[in-house]
Parts: C-alpha cells; structure tokens; sequence
C-alpha cells in the first residue's frame, strides 16, 4: 500500500484520538545507580553472560535520564498528543520497601514538562523492572510482591496523581511471568512452570490490588495493557493443529483477558495449568479483586502467529521465536507446538507482518468480551536495520509502511465497530530490546549509541503528517 492509500482513510478516527509514542524505564532511562537507584531484575539479569546479546546492558542505555528535556523537545516537535513511559520501581522504592524520594522526583520533573509541552503523560507502572532485592525475596513467585506493589503505586500516585490522569498497572504480564520464570528468556531468567504460573497469578492479583488502591485515592483512569495477538491454526480441519492453536490462545491471551474482564481464568486454562499449581496459589477472593472493572485496556500488538501441533517441516519458523532467543518453551504444557511461516514479509525481528491480524484482534475482543472497556493501541512498530544516510537521515521506507498500514487496520476496525481511542507507536527512541540488546532499533528517532545524538527518522516525520492529517480530518 502507498502512504497516499493511507492517507485516504484518516477521517476514521473519532474526535480526541490520541497519536502517541511510547518507551519503558529500563530501556531508556540509563542512570543506573544514580540518585539512590538499585539494580532491577534487569540490571542483575543483563550482567550475567549469555543473558543478553553482545553482553549489552541497561546501564546507559539512551541516557534518557540526563536528555529528558531535549526528549521531551522531540516529543514536541513530532506533535504527539500522548507519551506512554513507565516508572521504575528500582528507582522509586530500590530496595522495594522504602521510598527513594529523588528517583521519584525524576517523574515528576518529566510529567510537568510534558505538561508544559502539552503531552499527557501515559503512565506505566510496571515495565518489568522488579527491584532484585524483592527478586531475591521470591520475586513474582511470592504473593507478598503483591502488597510491595501497591506501597509502590501508592508513592507514585501520591506525587503525581495530580497531574497524571491515566495509570496503567501492567505492561505485558504474559512476558515478565512466562517468558521471566517459564522460559527464562527474559528477567529473572528462571526456568520453572510452577513458578511461571505463580508469576501470572500473582500478577494479576497485583493489578487488581492497585487497581482497587488507586480508585480509593481518586484515579479515574486505570487500565493494564496486554500483548495480544491472533493464534491462527495452520489447518483449521486438522484436530491436532486446532489443539495447539487453543493452547497457545489460552497462554498469550485468554489467562489475561479473562481473569481481568470476566473475574475468572476460562475453564480449559485451569485444566491445562492444574499440573502447574494453577489451583493451588488462587486463594478465596482474589478473582474478584483481579476482576474489577477497568476503564480502558492497553493492546499491544506486532504479529500473529501461525499455529500447528506437528513438528516445523517448513525450515522457517513464522514466529521468530517470539522475538526472545528461545532458551526452553515458555508454552508451559505446550512444548510442541509449532509456528510454521506463513511466507509473509518480515521484520528485523522475524516477525511476520500482517496488517490485517491487527484488525481482526480488536474486531475479535469486541465481539468475545461484552464488558470489554474502551481500547487503546499501547505499542505496535517494528525494528528494522537502519542506516543514517549521507544527508543525515534515516529513510527508513519499511517501518513507515509498517506503521502507517497498521494504523489504516486501527481505522477499519473502527468502522467495523471497535472502541479504539488512540494509537501509540512503539517506540519514540531507539533502545535497550531486552534480550536482544542494543541490537534491534524500534524507535522512529534514531539514536547513536557513540554520541547519544537523536535523529527523527523519515518514519517519524512521516507518522507526525498522519495524525496532523486525522486530526485535521476528525
Ligand atoms: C513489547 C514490550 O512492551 C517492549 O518493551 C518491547 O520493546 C517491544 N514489545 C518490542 O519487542
């Protein structure tokens, strides 16, 4: 699709929608030990080797926390409506027991000038960095985590509920449980199905505990964000493919979605889980706590997957292993399960692109979910390798064709009746991806790592001109 075909359909969007960009503490902040901060789960994962690609680390990252103005500057110059950061609880509570009022103040020195540059902060709790201290206490795996959460929520409100209209509790859970404690890709790195399970539930239960904290103080915008994406079984008359596309439905959407819009985990992820411990760390009344209503839900999407229950024989795996470097199965009971590619292009990151699974996902949560709050598109971009050209710029075609046709699949579903009220593309910088390091650029500014000097690249430029253009058209 050209960017003019795009162009063609902006007046989709309702009046308010919000064009965001979006980034997490630990991959950008830097600043690692400064003002009082203590190493999260990340910093402590990334310094063992083998952990994290090329031996990268969080430790500076894109400096963010000494560049924040000239950030936020940017922010400005692209004209977005909304920035999406998270707080890091390794800097407001280090030890993740007392507040660190310093590392604290660093948010609340970003919202005012958000504020001033007319952006509403989006803020995240939780961007998977846990204090390692609170790791070595059990982490996820102790219900008590929980109730460390809420202190944290609470000091972060108390200094900036009264400028920060929208909390988010969780971003992702499914990576920082599974992929934390499942697959051990990811931060702590463990490798236990039983304490992956206990991470999800535990998880949960933090949600719905700060969720119900931070109603009580007065928030009126409270929602999680979950990455969700489509489980499309490669032979739809094959049983053995049409299994595996449940399972794999049940661990990347349906043990969230559920339990936080229904107050109740569906019936076949209790039966697949029960070998896990499912059963045994959900006490009285916690699905109620995890069930209460939210006022908007974080949807995070990049690909679908492509699902079969035989072994790959197509030599190419459509899945990209999940964008992690697969180390064991986070498909706790599903090890079997297979992504065959589907022979669609794909990203840096081998992730398959397909525009149109992202319609389907909001079209599908709308019709599965009644009580389904309204949507927001909290992350959705693409890495790719970029290049600064000799004139300075980075034109980067891919990305931009990849975000503006997704944003077009945002708008159908919206005339197909869906409740999206913004967009947030992932991500405004270039940054730390986790396990793959410095390795994987997101951002539609570019960063040099050397120089830490910013570049907006031509995917940026581009995406300012849409939601000029939408706004314009609303
Ligand atoms: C989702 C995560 O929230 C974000 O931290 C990550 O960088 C992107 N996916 C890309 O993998």
């Amino acid at each position: 699709m050209t960017n003019t075909t795009a162009m063609r359909n902006q007046s989709n969007f309702p009046p308010g929608f919000i064009w965001g960009s979006a980034t997490a503490a630990a991959q950008i902040e830097g600043g690692a030990r400064e003002d009082g901060k203590e190493d999260s789960v990340w910093d402590a994962f990334a310094a063992k080797p083998g952990n994290v690609r090329n031996g990268d680390t969080p430790a500076v990252a894109v400096d963010h926390y000494h560049r924040m103005p000239q950030d936020v500057a940017l922010m400005k110059e692209l004209g977005l409506d909304s920035y999406r950061f998270s707080t890091s609880w390794a800097r407001v509570r280090p030890g993740g027991r007392e507040l660190n009022p310093k590392g604290l103040d660093f948010y609340s020195r970003l919202v005012d000038e958000l504020l001033e540059a007319g952006i509403l902060p989006w803020l995240t709790l939780y961007h998977w960095d846990l204090p390692q201290a609170l790791e070595e206490q059990g982490g996820w795996t102790n219900r008590d985590t929980a109730c460390r959460f809420v202190e944290y929520a609470q000091d972060v409100y108390a200094a900036l509920g009264d400028r920060v209209r929208h909390w988010t509790t969780f971003n992702e859970p499914f990576c920082s449980s599974l992929l934390g404690y499942g697959s051990g890709v990811h931060a702590p790195g463990r490798q236990d199905p039983r304490a992956a399970i206990a991470a999800v539930h535990h998880q949960h239960l933090a949600h719905g505990m700060a969720t119900a904290e931070l109603r009580g103080l007065g928030a009126e915008n409270i929602g999680i964000t979950l990455n969700l994406s489509n489980s499309i079984p490669k032979d739809p008359a094959d049983p053995v493919d049409l299994e595996a596309a449940r399972l794999f439905d049940s661990l990347q959407n349906r043990i969230y979605l559920d339990p936080i819009l229904r107050g109740a985990y569906p019936e076949d992820s209790l039966r697949d889980l029960e070998p896990y411990g499912l059963h045994e760390v959900i006490l009285p009344g916690d699905m109620e706590i995890i069930g209460a209503p939210i006022d908007f839900l974080g949807v995070n999407h990049y690909h679908d997957d492509q699902i079969s229950g035989h072994p790959d024989t197509s030599g190419e795996d459509g899945h990209g292993g999940g964008g992690v470097l697969p180390k064991a199965s986070p498909w706790i009971g599903a090890e079997h399960i297979t992504f065959p590619s589907r022979g669609l292009p794909r990203t840096g990151m081998n992730w398959e692109v397909n525009p149109d699974g992202l319609r389907k996902l909001l079209v599908r949560l709308g019709k599965e979910y009644p009580q389904l709050p309204p949507l927001y598109i909290t992350e959705n971009g693409a890495a790719y390798d970029d290049e600064v050209t000799e004139d300075g710029a980075v034109h980067d075609t891919e990305r931009t064709s990849f975000i503006l046709e997704h944003i077009q699949a945002v708008g159908e579903a919206i005339v197909e009746g869906a409740d999206v009220r913004g967009y947030f593309v992932w991500s405004l910088l270039d940054n730390f991806e986790w396990s793959w390091g410095y390795d994987k650029r997101f951002g539609i500014i570019h960063v040099d790592y050397e120089t830490q000097e910013r570049i907006i690249k031509d995917s940026g430029l581009a995406y300012a001109r849409y939601a000029a253009e939408a706004r314009r058209q609303s």
